[in-house]
């Protein structure tokens, strides 16, 4: 007899998000792993598929079993997989490609840049995702991560953002004389200065990023001065600015230069705010996706001005391929050596699935809060 496991599920056509009975999953074929899912994020965007913005169910079922943000550990193997382990701890990633011959993106692995927009996404568009208990899916989707993260390796999707950010940050600039003297000894930024919009787990992690490369970091955000995440950012070398006591152009004026800006907050208003001061030769990183609110003014005479004189760049950027993902969890390790602790306060805390409805439909609270399949944890 077929087992079954719980899952945690939007069903749109009804309006509801539910805790449902799937039936364990087999391998399919012989590629595939079996993962037991420990840890599962709760994010942004898992908040808007339950608020029916977002997300499309497989094509034949009524509901989505949603979760995106995953770490799972195998327990077994399909025939055909040869590098892997029973007992490695993986992280699966979000994407799979689209099935259209002509999309170069997607027959070179790199779905994350697919032209067709026809991919899938686990936990988002039209796959089931990874807040349940079992899960199977092609070895070559799978992210292996050194046990000793295993507390903070739910925090390795959310950190892809980041790093892909800063894999096509390097290979852009490249345009110009912009690698900093002395890189390897004072970390490859050391020379330049980031600012990072909003304090939320993609905007935090991205920090950590930066910091660690050397760049003089600096968080604007909507919390006050004396909040605790002021205190997590310049426990890690960064500077905090509060939005509730500084404008943009205050913020430039403490910066300088700003040569680096990333958005991690959704908010379209603040972010062509924060445009409005790029510095020269400055490189803009789009990350969040506003809803709809409506047009708002923006100085778009200042801004092409600004683009054009100053060589900026604007770079919208979504999802993830292997190379953020190896760079996400090899960076997860460089964190917590350089800064014991800091990384695991970003996790709020672990909840049992039961606290699901609470955590996706409730007031968002903390950081980085994590539905936990593993009894042990
Ligand atoms: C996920 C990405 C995904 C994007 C758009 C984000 O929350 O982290 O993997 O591509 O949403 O659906």
């Amino acid at each position: 007899m077929s087992q079954s496991m719980r899952a945690v599920a939007v069903v749109p056509g009804t309006h509801e998000v539910r805790l449902v009975k799937e039936t364990v999953p087999g391998l399919d074929g012989p590629s595939d792993v079996k993962l037991r899912i420990l840890d599962v994020g709760v994010c942004g965007t898992d908040r808007e598929i339950c608020a029916f913005e977002y997300g499309t169910p497989p094509s034949g079922s009524e509901h989505l079993v949603i979760g995106h943000e995953s770490l799972g550990e195998i327990v077994e193997l399909g025939p055909g997989v040869s590098d892997l382990r029973l007992g490695d701890l993986v992280v699966p990633m979000v994407r799979r490609p689209c099935r259209h011959d002509h999309c170069r993106s997607c027959r070179a692995g790199r779905q994350d840049f697919c032209f067709t927009g026809d991919i899938r996404e686990r936990g988002i568009k039209e796959a089931h995702g990874f807040m349940t208990e079992f899960v199977v899916d092609d070895a070559r989707f799978m992210n292996v991560v050194p046990k000793d993260l295993r507390s903070v390796a739910v925090l390795v999707e959310p950190l892809t953002i980041a790093e892909k950010g800063l894999l096509q940050l390097w290979s852009l600039q490249e345009r110009l004389p912009w690698a900093c003297p002395h890189s390897a000894k004072e970390g490859r930024g050391h020379c330049h200065r980031a600012v990072v919009l909003g304090a939320g787990p993609v905007g935090l992690l991205g920090a950590m990023a930066f910091a660690a490369l050397g760049f003089d970091t600096f968080v604007y955000s909507a919390e006050p001065d004396d909040h605790w995440k002021a205190g997590l950012v310049r426990s890690i070398g960064a500077h905090f600015v509060s939005a509730l006591t500084h404008s943009v152009d205050q913020l430039r004026d403490q910066v300088g230069n700003i040569d680096l800006a990333y958005e991690a907050t959704g908010n379209s208003r603040v972010t062509f705010d924060l445009l409005r001061v790029l510095g020269t030769n400055g490189i803009f990183i789009m990350t969040g996706v506003p809803g709809h609110r409506g047009p708002a003014p923006v100085d778009t005479d200042g801004l092409m001005r600004n683009m054009v004189l100053k060589n900026q760049i604007i770079l919208g950027t979504v999802n993830a391929g292997r190379d953020a993902f190896e760079a996400a969890i090899r960076d997860l390790g460089v964190f917590t050596k350089l800064w014991p602790g800091a990384v695991g306060k970003l996790i709020t805390g672990r909840f049992p699935v039961e606290g699901h409805r609470e955590l996706l439909l409730g007031k968002p609270s903390g950081v980085k809060n994590v539905i936990t399949f593993d009894s042990v944890a």
